[in-house]
């Protein structure tokens, strides 16, 4: 995948204005770039981000749609629920800190960049998929919510139907083995492949037609 070079001035701006506010991007911003760089790849179109906390990865994605006159609403799926949290954190000793945002410093954080108005929040749970939600369809998603047992998994399967493009995921990494799992599945899967491999950010295509049909990817995609 081509890494677009303004994402990582972006991501260092996001990870920095955050902090000021009292917040963070989760991992210090490691993964916004390639985020950011899939989110040009896909184009025109509607992004959905699966847990936002304190908004990087959505204000990233409305970042780069602004920046490169993309079309397209960013939503952003979190229930910022303290039961939630509790759950997560209880389970992943590393995310113990700093996971209480509220929709209201997330929004704070958006306006700063002055996204607020490409970004749609749904309050909710991304498991079962938001009822206001179920007829769309979008260019890109970044699954990065519950991280244990099927939740990613569950993630992907109201995804695969309703993404174009690429599907993002964040924390393919040791420490996250039912994170790993479900992407290791998603990628054996009949109409998604691995696209892209970089720290703990992995991203998904659609298949493409076979190259006998003419389908390859452009050197533009990659
Ligand atoms: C690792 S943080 C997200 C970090 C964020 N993407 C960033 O770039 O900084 C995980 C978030 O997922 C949210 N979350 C937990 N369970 C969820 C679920 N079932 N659906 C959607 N979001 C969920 C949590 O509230 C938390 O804000």
């Amino acid at each position: 995948m081509r890494i677009i070079s303004e994402t990582v001035t972006m991501s260092h701006e996001i990870s920095a204005i955050l902090e000021k506010n009292g917040g963070r991007a989760a991992d210090s911003g490691l993964s916004l770039p390639f985020l950011g760089s899939m989110v040009y790849l896909a184009g025109d179109g509607d992004h959905v981000d699966i847990g936002t906390l304190y908004g990087a990865s959505a204000i990233m994605a409305a970042l780069v749609k602004k920046k490169f006159n993309l079309k397209g609403t960013v939503y952003a799926i979190d229930p910022y629920d303290p039961a939630t949290r509790q759950i997560q954190a209880a389970a992943q000793p590393g995310m113990a800190g700093k996971l209480s945002a509220t929709p209201e410093e997330f929004l704070k954080n958006a306006e700063e960049f002055d996204v607020r108005d490409r970004i749609k929040l749904i309050q909710k749970k991304s498991y079962p998929w938001p009822e206001e939600l179920k007829d769309n369809v979008f260019a890109s998603a970044y699954i990065d919510g519950d991280h244990n047992g099927d939740a990613t998994w569950n993630d992907f399967l109201s995804l695969r139907g309703r993404v174009t493009h690429y599907i993002g995921c964040d924390n393919y990494e040791e420490e996250y083995s039912d994170v790993v799992s479900a992407m290791v599945k998603a990628m054996d899967s009949e109409d998604w492949f691995l696209f892209y491999k970089n720290i703990t950010f992995l991203a998904l295509r659609r298949l493409v037609p076979p190259r006998g049909a003419g389908g390859q990817m452009s050197v533009l995609q990659l």
